[in-house]
């Protein structure tokens, strides 16, 4: 996608094949900054700390990781190691142990001379792939929106609304929920974003806000408390949002707050979509709201909050009393019940088991 007209991802491998640079996430929308990582360590705390963050994004960088761990040394110990290290700095998205798994197959196919260039070719696979994967969620998502538009008496946009960042900052290009919403608008479609703000993190109204800023996607930021009573009184048509696991059973976890919005969305009879990348499927977790691991981050995150003052200055402010304890789960899980379908690169499929079990037979 493009900022200030120019095109730009969230992760670039540099030329000489040693590292990669990122944007660093926790400045936006106030900075642009791209940070270069040149090893597997640095690659673990970039991706701990929440400089790159996002299901798919994490993947594809921790991939790039274990080939610099490669250039330093690949032997069978050390590669087992930086994939341990890596896999271990976030543990709710799948698609962090997926990529990892990937290269560690191909890598240990060869001797430990080629195992570099092999690694770094396979990283730069999954981050060419992410973004074909993603483009192709948009196209399948789209026709939802256009019947919406197509039944809408008297114009009016479409009113979707979604949770967290779940864009191209997210991902390697296009992001996975917001693909339809950009193919929507490039085809000429007035669509509308109701961007949940996302708190703790706030990853909607810093991240997902700017997203479609840059592309002039008309969006308001909303309270995370807000969706409720908009979709009570019609104004939203569509909920779609990521996720970062999803269970045999088709439930979908993705950050926290996702599950209200869904049950809202039910009680109002508003459709609710996940955007699934078939990478963040784990097929080997059999129900996801008993099954799947949930993040639990510093209380700090929702003590305090950071932004940038008249001057310019990026200051962090205490919310909270001293003293008052914060719990923070980072994630929560929609049972599939109330999803009305996931969006795949496949095409739409239903939460359900035996429906998702014959997609990755079909596409194995
Ligand atoms: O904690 P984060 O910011 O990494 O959480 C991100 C999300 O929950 C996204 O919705 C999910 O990873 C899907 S990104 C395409």
């Amino acid at each position: 996608m493009k900022v200030n007209g120019v095109a730009l991802r969230p992760l670039r491998a540099l030329p000489d094949g040693l590292g990669v640079e990122v944007i660093d996430q926790r400045l936006l929308p106030h900075r642009l900054q791209m940070r270069p990582l040149g090893s597997a360590r640095e690659v673990f705390v970039a991706i701990r700390e929440m400089w790159v963050r996002g299901a798919p994004l994490i993947g594809a960088v921790a991939a790039y990781g274990l080939a610099m761990q490669a250039r330093r040394d690949a032997s069978d110990g050390a590669l087992a190691n930086a994939a341990a290290l890596l896999k271990g700095a976030r543990p709710t998205a799948v698609n962090l142990a997926w990529a990892l798994d990937r290269v560690m197959r191909v890598v240990m196919a060869h001797g430990v001379g080629r195992r570099a260039d092999a690694a770094w070719a396979e990283a730069d696979a999954i981050a060419e792939r992410d973004v074909q994967v993603n483009e192709a969620i948009g196209r399948h998502a789209l026709p939802l929106l256009q019947a919406i538009a197509a039944r809408r008496q008297g114009g009016g946009p479409v009113n979707v609304l979604t949770h967290c960042n779940a864009g191209w900052l997210a991902t390697v290009d296009w992001g996975t929920a917001t693909s339809p919403i950009y193919q929507a608008h490039a085809a000429g479609m007035a669509v509308h974003v109701w961007v949940d703000e996302t708190r703790p993190r706030n990853q909607g109204a810093s991240l997902t806000a700017w997203e479609l800023g840059q592309a002039g996607v008309p969006h308001t930021v909303i309270a995370d408390n807000a969706g409720g009573h908009l979709m009570q009184h019609g104004r939203v048509d569509l909920c779609i949002v990521g996720c970062d696991r999803v269970a045999a059973n088709g439930d979908a976890c993705n950050k926290i707050g996702t599950y209200l919005k869904a049950l809202a969305a039910r009680d109002s009879g508003v459709p609710f979509y996940v955007a699934m990348p078939t990478s963040t499927l784990d097929l080997g977790l059999a129900d996801g709201v008993h099954g799947i691991p949930i993040e639990e981050r510093s209380g700090r995150e929702l003590t305090h909050v950071s932004g940038r003052t008249a001057s310019g200055e990026m200051v962090e402010v205490q919310l909270t009393p001293d003293g008052s304890a914060a719990a923070n789960p980072a994630f929560d899980v929609t049972p599939a019940r109330l999803i009305t379908a996931l969006v795949t690169e496949y095409g739409l499929v239903p939460a359900e088991a035996g429906a998702l079990r014959q997609l990755m037979e079909e596409r194995a």
